[in-house]
């Protein structure tokens, strides 16, 4: 797909991985509208997006809620006129034990992560085929390709998002919309702020623009897929599979420093 002139509407652009991707696809000349629940970071975003491109609007809505994805879809149709693009990126997440997390962090991780995707892009999935050209393009995460301890829900919806992903690619094949799943690794950005788990554990961090470049890559090749954490991360992919024991031995050495980095882990 090429990105000039295209309608593009990205959850959780207001920072982190969704703001990088909001800048990238401005640079190649499409039409955003990014989303985020705060107005003052909301805002903040718009105001350094539109010092590089005009065509940039957000909306204030929380998309964990019916009321808030009618309101950031009625927004971006209207400004946009249309839709060919939808980032499904705003993400959650709540590190520590499953018996240390609160069934309404739980519940949140479940809403926002996966619930709002798969009910966001069934709303916009009307304006994606009258595109002709349509895309969804699904943020997941690396932990949805090997299950890090201290994170099973977010693993969990992480998977399922792109599951989710991979059976809509196929039943939309040949019908005008595409789907890509993006895996990034460690991403330096809010989100990460309240973990303490750096290189030695397996966390080593990239800037946000670095994910965002090989989106806007994959998008121009079609992929179906965008994996970050280069050779390391295909090696620990292909471990999982193969001898997924030799990994959990791994981890169980890493799990004592695992649990202290990621004890605060929370960004919801
Ligand atoms: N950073 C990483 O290491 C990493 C790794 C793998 C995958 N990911 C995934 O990448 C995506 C982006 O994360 P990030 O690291 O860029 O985090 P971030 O900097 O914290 O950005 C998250 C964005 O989502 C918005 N958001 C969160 N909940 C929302 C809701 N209910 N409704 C509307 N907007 C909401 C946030 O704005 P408000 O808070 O104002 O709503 C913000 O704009 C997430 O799906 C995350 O799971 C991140």
């Amino acid at each position: 797909m090429k990105l000039t002139g295209k309608r593009v509407l990205i959850t959780g652009g207001s920072s982190g991985i969704g703001l990088a991707i909001a800048e990238a696809m401005l640079a190649k000349g499409a039409r955003v509208v990014v989303t985020g629940r705060r107005t003052d970071i909301l805002k903040a975003a718009i105001d350094r997006l539109r010092k590089a491109a005009s065509s940039i609007d957000g909306v204030a809505a929380d998309v964990a809620t019916e009321k808030g994805r009618a309101a950031t879809l009625a927004f971006a149709l209207e400004k946009l006129g249309g839709l060919d693009v939808l980032v499904n990126n705003a993400g959650g997440v709540r590190a520590g034990r499953l018996e240390e997390t609160t069934a309404d962090e739980i519940r949140s991780m479940i809403e926002v992560d996966l619930v709002a995707p798969i009910m966001l892009t069934r709303a916009a999935l009307p304006a994606l085929r009258e595109s002709k050209d349509g895309l969804v393009v699904n943020i997941t995460s690396g932990i949805a390709l090997v299950a890090a301890p201290f994170y099973a829900t977010y693993a969990g919806v992480k998977g399922g998002l792109a599951k989710f992903g991979e059976s809509l690619r196929r039943e939309l094949k040949g019908e005008g919309v595409h789907v890509m799943t993006v895996y990034p690794g460690a991403t330096d950005t809010p989100m990460m702020q309240t973990s303490k788990a750096g290189p030695e554990l397996g966390f080593t961090r990239e800037p946000a623009s670095a994910v965002a470049d090989a989106v806007i890559e994959g998008i121009g090749k079609d992929a179906f897929e965008v994996i970050r954490g280069g050779e390391a991360r295909a090696r620990m992919i292909a471990l999982n599979r193969d001898d997924p024991a030799a990994l959990d031995k791994r981890f169980s050495d890493l799990k004592p420093a695992l649990a202290e980095a990621v004890r605060d882990h929370s960004a919801l």
